[in-house]
């Protein structure tokens, strides 16, 4: 297994973290996650915008380049020969000495690999059961870091009560999944919680939603109660690694039971027609 170590790709073995690495210490650090299709980084433009928004909103220097970094993910997959799987890119502040405030002059530590992970057959078709938690993240959501707390204590707290992926509500209102968006359908009409700092504006959410706009159909990007789930005819998380997956039931903080519509399988077919 090769991985990335700044600008070098080198076995794994031979690759180490600093002790005094800020990601390590204060979780000071972004990170993009990149589909792999047929060999090739899927929406990879997206994924880095979003990389160089991210470090912009945590006053973290990177000067690599859109260029560079292209090559290097080309070069984590080719040298780990995937065909389907995943990239993954992360970025910390650097290496400091552990104390809160940093220093505006130290450089980045970029760090990624590669690995096979298949299309999830199984869930896209059967769909997936929620469980409904508490958003007990602070309140820059929009940002891709690697501090994650909230996210793993809900994903784990989901697991316990046999269900896929939790969604998480703020004060009553519907915000996001652990590690996807959510979307539902009432009416023939889509809704989503708006790209605010109250969730991460997923590239597969902004895909979907074009792809249901050229379908002609209406998306609400608007913020919606934990009762709607109850009523809604067809709900569907998105992803990177779960692309569009239909939700079958909710637990949790409301309980539902869900078809799997028309609409759901109408964008996943629209989804699957856009990979290479
Ligand atoms: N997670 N919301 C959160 C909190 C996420 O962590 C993710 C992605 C998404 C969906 O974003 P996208 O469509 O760009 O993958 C929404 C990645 C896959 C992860 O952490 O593994």
């Amino acid at each position: 297994k090769y991985v990335l170590i700044d600008q070098d790709i080198v076995p794994k073995e031979k690759a180490g973290i600093d002790f005094d690495d800020r990601g390590y210490h204060f979780g000071d650090g972004i990170y993009e996650v990149i589909r792999i299709y047929n060999g090739k980084p899927f929406t990879i433009n997206q994924h880095l915008d979003r990389l160089y928004e991210s470090a912009k909103k945590l006053d973290i220097p990177l000067s690599t380049t859109r260029e560079t970094f292209t090559e290097l993910i080309n070069e984590l997959i080719i040298k780990n020969t995937i065909e389907t799987g995943i990239v993954y890119i992360q970025l910390t502040r650097g290496l400091q000495p552990r104390n809160h405030l940093y220093q505006r002059e130290i450089s980045p530590v970029l760090t990624g690999f590669a690995e096979n992970l298949e299309r999830k057959e199984e869930l896209l078709t059967n769909g997936v059961d929620l469980w409904l938690t508490k958003d007990i993240r602070w309140l820059r959501c929009d940002i891709k870091t690697i501090n994650l707390l909230g996210n793993i204590m809900a994903k784990r707290e989901a697991a316990d009560h046999n269900c896929h992926e939790a969604i998480m509500h703020r004060d009553g209102t519907v915000t996001e999944g652990s590690s996807s968006n959510l979307f539902l359908i009432k009416d023939s009409t889509l809704y989503t919680h708006p790209a605010t700092n109250l969730i991460l504006n997923g590239i597969t959410r902004q895909v979907v939603i074009k792809l249901a706009k050229e379908a002609g159909l209406h998306v609400v990007e608007e913020a919606f109660p934990v009762d709607v789930l109850a009523i809604a005819d067809e709900a569907f998380i998105t992803s990177t690694t779960m692309e569009v997956t239909p939700v079958r039931s909710i637990t949790g903080d409301v309980s539902a039971t869900l078809e799997i519509g028309p609409i759901t399988r109408q964008l996943q077919e629209a989804f699957k027609q856009l990979l290479p």
